[in-house]
């Protein structure tokens, strides 16, 4: 159904990463590295950097405006280039936050209530979380829906919210009779959708997480990638021929699956290689792709950081941009919902 609706739609894929804080090789893997693959492809490709969900929980002012400069460096040391993609900042660009509101009527209490990420970093204490962490799903819908987005590529944590936004865009249809918004289809595709820690292969490997060890940084040097590849927890036993031998081995099959997205390859061709062999020979192997492929990324990062007020330049232009694509399909539906404008 979804695809018959969403044919009547340009072709648009939208995406977003937070700058909460420095990025991880989950966050290149799972997004960056496939927003740059998909740009030139037939659609439209628009990214953004999302401070006002960034601002859900506590940011540092300062360190915020830092973070939002590192992400957007961080965006383009990973091959989205300004000129072929749309790339700005969230809050630069007022038709976020008003369809936020205007979808907040539309969403439902329990639909917010029932979002894991909700409950995983609103915690125990969850009557003390910002009324903008509850209601964050709902924002998130009015990046994707501001632009009509076709679709949107993710990691596999963001497969509930964007199963939220087809929920406010399907009743925004259904309650206003009108075919106004898409239903987005959710690009989650690769090996490394989802990246888990170096520490713990059952959890994903995260920014917040407390031990650096546990993740690489998009900021880490060679050794400090070389080293934390050295320390991560595997096991004892011998890599098999396929991956479908690693079901039960969570470090190892991460470890593979990370080998396989750097380099461009299938685990069962990672494992074709490395058969028979242990971590004592596939740890070494691994830090020289992982450090071949993020080095140049890390050198680059930098290079923009040296130069803040290009990004902000850059920044600027691309929420010009998005405007002009965004402003229109706010506008369409204040009037679909009977907000009068008269200017
Ligand atoms: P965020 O900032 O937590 O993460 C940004 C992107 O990185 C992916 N990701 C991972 N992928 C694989 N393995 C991991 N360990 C890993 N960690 C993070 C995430 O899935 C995501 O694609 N709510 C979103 C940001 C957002 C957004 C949007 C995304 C706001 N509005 C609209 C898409 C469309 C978030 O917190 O992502």
């Amino acid at each position: 159904m979804s695809e018959t609706t969403n044919s009547r739609f340009t072709p648009r894929i939208f995406s977003g990463i937070q700058p909460s804080g420095g990025l991880t090789l989950g966050n290149y893997l799972g997004a960056l590295k496939r927003f740059a693959a998909l740009q030139g492809d037939q659609a439209q490709t628009i990214y953004c950097v999302v401070d006002l969900h960034a601002i859900t929980v506590w940011q540092d002012p300062e360190t915020l405006r830092r973070n939002t400069r590192e992400a957007t460096a961080a965006f383009m040391a990973a091959g989205v280039d300004p000129a072929r993609s749309v790339l700005f900042n969230q809050s630069q660009v007022t038709a976020h936050a008003e369809l936020a509101w205007l979808f907040n009527t539309v969403a439902r209490v329990g639909w917010m209530y029932r979002m894991t990420q909700f409950k995983d970093k609103a915690g125990k204490n969850s009557e003390n979380a910002s009324l903008g962490l509850l209601a964050y799903p709902a924002l998130m819908a009015a990046d994707i829906l501001a632009y009509q987005a076709t679709a949107v590529p993710v990691g596999e944590d963001q497969k509930q919210h964007l199963e939220l936004t087809r929920d406010i865009a399907a009743k925004f249809n259904h309650d206003y009779k009108v075919e106004h918004f898409p239903i987005t289809e959710p690009l989650i595709e690769g090996v490394a959708t989802r990246v888990m820690s170096l520490r713990d292969g059952t959890k994903k490997m995260s920014k917040s997480d407390p031990s650096d060890a546990s993740r690489i940084n998009l900021t880490d040097d060679a050794d400090a990638i070389a080293q934390k590849i050295r320390k991560a927890r595997t096991d004892a036993d011998p890599l098999p021929g396929s991956i479908d031998g690693l079901k039960d081995r969570p470090e190892a099959r991460n470890l593979v699956n990370i080998y396989a997205a750097l380099a461009d390859e299938t685990p069962d061709q990672v494992l074709a290689r490395f058969e028979g062999q242990g971590f004592g020979a596939f740890k070494p192997a691994l830090a020289e792709v992982a450090v071949a492929a993020m080095s140049p990324i890390t050198a680059k990062m930098s290079e923009y950081m040296a130069d803040p007020a290009e990004i902000d330049r850059i920044l600027g232009k691309g929420a010009e941009r998005a405007s002009e694509i965004a402003t229109p399909i706010l506008e369409r539906t204040k009037d679909i919902m009977g907000i009068l404008r008269s200017r």
